[in-house]
């Protein structure tokens, strides 16, 4: 095998709002098929990493290449082959489940039968078989969210981006959905960069774990092995030293973090 391209690329990215440093001298390589968790406290700068990365904003200083284009600049270039979904699911209330899963299809100008089989196909994969005419409001939380990865999956993207998809979820759905997920990453090859304040979102989900600290500086790098996590000694070392990362004393996440934080 040759060298393969990082699917992304970020060389020494800086990002300052007036006078505040949010992200300062970042850089970071996500490999092909590549899952990676950006973890830290509130503030730290992880939402603005991933909308540099998605294009949304520039950086001030740096490079970011994604599939090989800026962004940013070539925005247009990356329809299609990236999807986001977010901690709020932004689905259209005045739509059913499918009618929402298969938006993003019909946006790309997939005929509206095929976008229906597709979108069918991916409410199935993400459990929610049996939901599909249901409207916004008769699904809960944990089905949203499932409502929305379908949406992101459907389109087939290469690449992945989740800004805390699974941190308004109770622990049990949370969980559930979280290792559903990661077959589905890994099954289909995704290359997947998604953002969390909660450890378990990326011990579940992610190949590495790097926390930041605020200005997006990071402190530490954990590759998160099948072998780590069918162990729960080395689940438990792995969190705790995670936790230290980002900040000390008690748990950022866990069990008793029902309602979110901040609105992300
Ligand atoms: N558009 C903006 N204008 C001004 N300041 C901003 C803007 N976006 C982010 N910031 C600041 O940059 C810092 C990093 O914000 P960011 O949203 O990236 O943090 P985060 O790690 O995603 O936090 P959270 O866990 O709360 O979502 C914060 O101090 C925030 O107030
Ligand atoms: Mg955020």
């Amino acid at each position: 095998m040759g060298t393969i391209d990082p699917v992304i690329e970020i060389r020494n990215i800086h990002k300052s709002f007036g006078g505040f440093v949010a992200v300062d001298d970042f850089s970071l390589r996500v490999e092909p098929g590549e899952i990676v968790a950006l973890l830290g406290r509130t503030g730290a700068g992880k939402s603005t990493v991933l909308n540099l990365v998605m294009g949304t904003i520039g950086p001030d200083q740096g490079s970011i290449r994604v599939a090989g284009f800026d962004p940013y600049a070539q925005f247009r270039e990356l329809k299609g082959r990236i999807a986001v979904s977010f901690q709020t699911d932004r689905l259209l209330p005045w739509r059913t489940a499918v009618e929402n899963a298969e938006l993003g299809l019909l946006i790309l100008g997939v005929p509206k039968a095929e976008a229906r089989t597709r979108a069918l196909a991916w409410l199935e994969r993400v459990n929610l078989k049996g939901a599909q005419d249901k409207y916004v409001h008769e699904l809960s939380g944990g089905m949203r969210q499932r409502v929305s990865l379908a949406r992101a999956l459907a389109v087939d993207p290469a690449i992945v981006f989740l800004d805390e998809s699974f941190s308004q979820l109770d622990h049990a759905t949370a969980g559930k959905l979280r290792r559903d997920f990661h077959c589905i990453a890994k099954e289909f090859g995704k290359t997947c960069l998604f953002v969390t304040h909660r450890i378990e979102d990326a011990i579940e989900i992610a190949d590495r774990a790097i926390v930041l600290n605020p200005g997006a500086r990071i402190v530490l790098t954990e590759e998160i092995t099948p072998d780590l996590r069918a162990d729960p000694a080395l689940v438990r070392a792995c969190h705790a030293r995670i936790a230290e990362a980002m900040g000390g004393e008690g748990e950022a996440d866990d069990e008793e973090s029902l309602a979110p934080v901040t609105a992300g």
